[in-house]
């Protein structure tokens, strides 16, 4: 599911020749609103069971919040925090009352620290890391289990429509290749993982934080991220 139904039917080619498997696409627009009721509906009337729910869809924005496009930041919390609660909300029912099923929603590195220049965007990341932790242990004995996967910077296209290019943190750091951080987010929650982050450097990274206080954290993450964008004042 995803706007581009173009890629969306590739895919669907490419899977059900490869796999042997029927695939169903749904375009949607996920930060319109009622577009996750209208996507349970779809699955719903198509007679389908989902046990896996990959909350996969999210966007970014590099750039100070006090000229940013409200559109823009709006959309994100529309995607990045509703859609996903909303598809969670939906689906979680049938996957308790059948006693199984995994949800993957998709945090960051991000989610562990706030973000300068991006700060919806790690906000949003913060918000879905501690919404999978909590409904993980509210869901425990259930059958079902909630991972939130946390990747650091992954080569995939989302650096280029953040306008990611600009900032130096993700020059700073090698791009993952995406299957790495697919495969190692379907293993972790096979394992009933609840926290996965990807990564040696990253896992590092993510317990350092814990340990330097919250004003260091600020400051390092604003200078790596990099000063093209600074607000005038
Ligand atoms: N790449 C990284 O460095 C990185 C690091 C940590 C976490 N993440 C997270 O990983 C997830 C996947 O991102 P990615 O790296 O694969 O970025 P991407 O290449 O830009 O892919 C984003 C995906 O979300 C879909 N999408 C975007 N807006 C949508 C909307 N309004 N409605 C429905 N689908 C929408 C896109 O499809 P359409 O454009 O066709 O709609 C695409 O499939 C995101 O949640 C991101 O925050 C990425």
């Amino acid at each position: 599911m995803a706007r581009s139904e173009d890629k969306l039917n590739k895919l669907k080619e490419d899977l059900e020749r490869v796999y042997a498997v029927p695939v169903m696409v749904i375009t949607k627009d996920l930060a319109l609103p009622g577009a996750p009721k209208e996507v349970y509906e779809e699955v719903k009337s198509a007679g389908l069971k989902i046990d896996i729910l990959v909350n996969n869809a999210g966007v970014g924005s590099f750039g100070p919040f006090v000229s940013s496009d409200w559109k823009e930041q709006e959309n994100m919390i529309r995607l990045n925090i509703l859609a996903l609660a909303e598809l969670t909300r939906l689906f979680l029912p049938g996957m308790v009352s059948r006693r199984r099923g995994k949800i993957i929603n998709l945090s960051s590195t991000a989610a562990f620290e706030p973000g300068p220049l991006m700060s919806v965007y790690y906000a949003s990341k913060a918000f879905v890391l501690s919404f999978s932790e909590a409904l993980s242990r509210e869901l425990k004995g259930t059958g079902v289990t909630v991972t939130a996967l946390c990747p650091g910077p992954t080569n995939t296209g989302f650096a280029t429509a953040a306008k990611l290019k600009k900032s130096k943190l993700y020059k700073f750091f090698r791009a993952t290749p995406a299957i790495k951080v697919a495969q190692y987010g379907i293993k972790a929650a096979e394992n009933n993982k609840v926290v996965a982050v990807h990564g040696l450097g990253n896992k590092l990274l993510v317990a350092a934080i814990r340990f330097i206080p919250r004003a260091v954290v600020r400051e390092i993450a604003w200078h790596l991220q990099g000063k093209t964008d600074k607000p005038q004042n």
